[in-house]
């Protein structure tokens, strides 16, 4: 636990980590400075990378089912082919918010996705997990740009979706914590908007290799988000 006060808008959550990767990590410390009560989750409750970045941020680490147990908001920040299978592991309770973040490359050059047209990630893991609210959010942008967005200059936006109204207010009031501005927060309807936002990631590489840095995203100009 910790004393800091979060900024923002939401009181401190106990907040589980599902993943020990560049994303798990970059989330996981921003969560931390802004005052929540984080755990970290790894298949091996031994996992190096989860028990020294607890030990290097006074945090705590575990499995999949110690990071959710309790938790009111589990970040999904595992390899998307199997985050499935973690979210079986990792068993969140009744009403958790769950914030999938993840993208289900298939490691190809050019890549694609392991799942199939007409459907998503997000999705899977929400009929796998009916009492639970899975918002999609953040995927289609480098990990470091998820908690620090003034790394790219100007405006740009993050994409939110799904289908409980309150899992959307409490992943909207963490991405206003991370210092997205209300106006880049773009609302893009239900948990199904989520087959669009993954195959982004597709266009994402494209552009990554084009412009050579991962620092930059993608921002939608209609004429009727007031600029922030
Ligand atoms: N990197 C980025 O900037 C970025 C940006 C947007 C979206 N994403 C998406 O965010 C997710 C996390 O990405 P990442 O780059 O941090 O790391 P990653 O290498 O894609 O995922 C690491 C996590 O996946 C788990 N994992 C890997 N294979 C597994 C298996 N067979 N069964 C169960 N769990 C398995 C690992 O568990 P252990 O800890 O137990 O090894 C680890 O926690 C991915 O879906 C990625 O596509 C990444």
């Amino acid at each position: 636990m910790t004393a800091r006060a979060p900024r923002g808008y939401l009181a401190a959550m106990r907040i589980g980590v599902l993943g020990t990767g560049p994303v798990g990590q970059a989330i996981a410390t921003r969560l931390v400075e802004l005052g929540h009560d984080v755990t970290m989750g790894a298949r091996d409750a031994a996992n190096e990378k989860a028990a020294g970045w607890a030990r290097d941020h006074g945090a705590g680490a575990g499995t999949f089912g110690q990071a959710a147990a309790g938790a009111e908001l589990v970040v999904n920040a595992t390899a998307g082919s199997h985050s499935l299978d973690v979210l079986a592991r990792a068993d969140p309770g009744p009403a958790t918010v769950v914030l999938d973040v993840s993208n289900a490359l298939d490691g190809n050059v050019p890549p694609g996705l392991t799942v199939p047209y007409g459907d998503s990630t997000a999705e899977r893991l929400q009929r796998a997990h009916p009492g639970t609210r899975v918002v999609k959010a953040l995927n289609t942008m480098n990990c470091d740009v998820m908690v620090h967005p003034e790394l790219v200059p100007g405006e740009h936006d993050v994409f939110v979706a799904g289908d409980d109204a309150a899992a959307k207010a409490a992943v909207t009031g963490l991405l206003r914590q991370f210092g997205w501005p209300e106006a880049a927060i773009r609302d893009v309807g239900p948990l199904s908007a989520a087959r669009g936002l993954e195959a982004a990631v597709l266009f994402w590489v494209a552009l990554r290799l084009a412009i050579g840095h991962n620092r930059f995203n993608l921002h939608v100009t209609d004429g009727s988000a007031p600029s922030s």
